[in-house]
């Protein structure tokens, strides 16, 4: 939702750009954290989600650890200021030379997705003489029930260690000098709208650690990813439900006194604190379509090309003949994907009207690309304002 002032504002800015509120990101966190704090769970924000120096500001001032899943985002994170034993370094292809920097900077813990990457680590960390500590990435074999392209705890999805590997896992555990195995670790997809999917995530997690208890490892942290959704249909109703979430947790996870439940949250952190706000270039009203194509395009905004995905567009501009028409809403880029909406309803539209593209704080400005050689993406926050 927009003031008039901060519609006044965007009128003078070049576009397009991503818009940032920053009270209703404090509020976020803040709801999220105290309804973690309630069962004390700990949140280690997955960074991937948003990197931008300001908004990171926001996580690391409210406490939250960062996970990362690269070498890039263990530093943005240590630089940023997040406690080094507060980072976790997940992904399911680590280089030596990133493994290497994680070691160098003692993080908590490394989420590990293969046996090979068990070895590697524990032969680097032996090399300077270290031990690391690692948590494994557990494939649960749990559906999300989510788009199957953010989909990534079933057999047949290239994340985490399979269930019938960890007699092999376990082993080599056992011989591993330099690694100390703190715990078990799961992310089953993300977008997850259907809570119901965590209680069965629950019930596999508990198998999973009794599992590793009988054979003599005690399991420290129970790290159960993120992936919680947001209402893209409604924009405004912006805090998501944070604490319906970690009920479920508190009420299905077994969890012994010396156990830890730590939790990955992005997408429902930062997703609803941020528009990608746009001018029209032009208006093409055909026989069969009408088409309205802005200047903001699939390079600053990937998600609807990439997963069909849906964010709400409004026209934002003050309406001038009260006519609703019905436009595909189209960007810049020369692909026909290059679309954020079909048979959209809008106010009738024309040349410079402001839109503005909602709930894209989570995987819009990460994901931006420079295809078709574009300026890099700007950012404005409302502190700005
Ligand atoms: N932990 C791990 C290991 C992950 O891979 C992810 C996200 C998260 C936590 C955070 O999930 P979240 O709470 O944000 O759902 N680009 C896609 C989403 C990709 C998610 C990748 N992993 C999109 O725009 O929908």
């Amino acid at each position: 939702m927009f003031s008039d002032k901060d519609i006044a504002h965007f009128s003078n800015l070049e576009t397009p750009f991503y818009y940032y509120d920053l009270n209703l990101l404090k509020e976020t966190l803040k709801a999220c954290n105290n309804a973690a704090n309630a069962y004390n769970f700990h949140v280690h924000y997955a960074m991937k989600a948003n990197f931008n120096d300001k908004v990171l500001k926001e996580i690391k001032a409210i406490g939250f650890g960062a996970d990362c899943v690269s070498g890039g985002e263990v530093k943005k994170a240590i630089e940023t200021g997040f406690t080094n034993g507060k980072v976790v370094f997940a992904g399911v292809g680590k280089s030596d030379k990133e493994i290497n920097y994680a070691l160098d900077q003692d993080i908590f813990c490394f989420n590990v997705e293969s046996l090979q990457e068990l070895q590697v680590i524990n032969e680097l960390a032996e090399k300077k003489q270290k031990i690391a500590k690692v948590a494994i990435r557990i494939n649960p074999n749990v559906d999300a029930h989510t788009h199957a392209n953010i989909t990534t705890g079933l057999d047949e999805n290239k994340f985490g260690i399979n269930s019938w590997d960890m007699p092999a896992c376990a082993d080599i555990l056992n011989i591993s000098a330099n690694l100390e195995f703190v715990g078990i670790h799961f992310h089953i997809g993300s977008q997850i709208t259907n809570l119901d999917v965590y209680k069965n995530l629950c019930v596999r997690v508990n198998e999973f650690a009794a599992w590793f208890e009988d054979k003599g490892f005690k399991i420290k942290i129970l790290n159960v990813g993120g992936g919680l959704g947001i209402d893209y249909h409604h924009p405004n109703a912006q805090i998501p439900a944070f604490e319906a979430y970690f009920k479920i947790f508190a009420d299905f996870l077994e969890v012994k006194p010396y156990q830890e439940v730590h939790f990955e949250l992005g997408r429902a952190l930062v997703g609803q604190s941020s528009s990608l706000i746009s001018r029209v270039l032009y208006v093409k009203n055909g026989k069969k379509k009408n088409f309205i194509v802005l200047d903001a395009g699939m390079t600053e905004l990937m998600r609807p090309a990439l997963y069909q995905a849906y964010h709400q567009i409004e026209n934002i501009s003050p309406s001038t003949t009260g006519v609703t028409v019905k436009y595909d809403v189209v960007g810049p880029i020369c692909e026909s994907t290059d679309c954020f909406g079909k048979e959209v309803a809008l106010q009738e539209t024309f040349r410079n009207d402001l839109i503005a593209i909602r709930s894209t704080g989570a995987y819009g400005e990460v994901m931006a690309s420079k295809y078709n050689l574009r300026d890099a993406i700007v950012t404005v926050t409302s502190d700005d304002i």
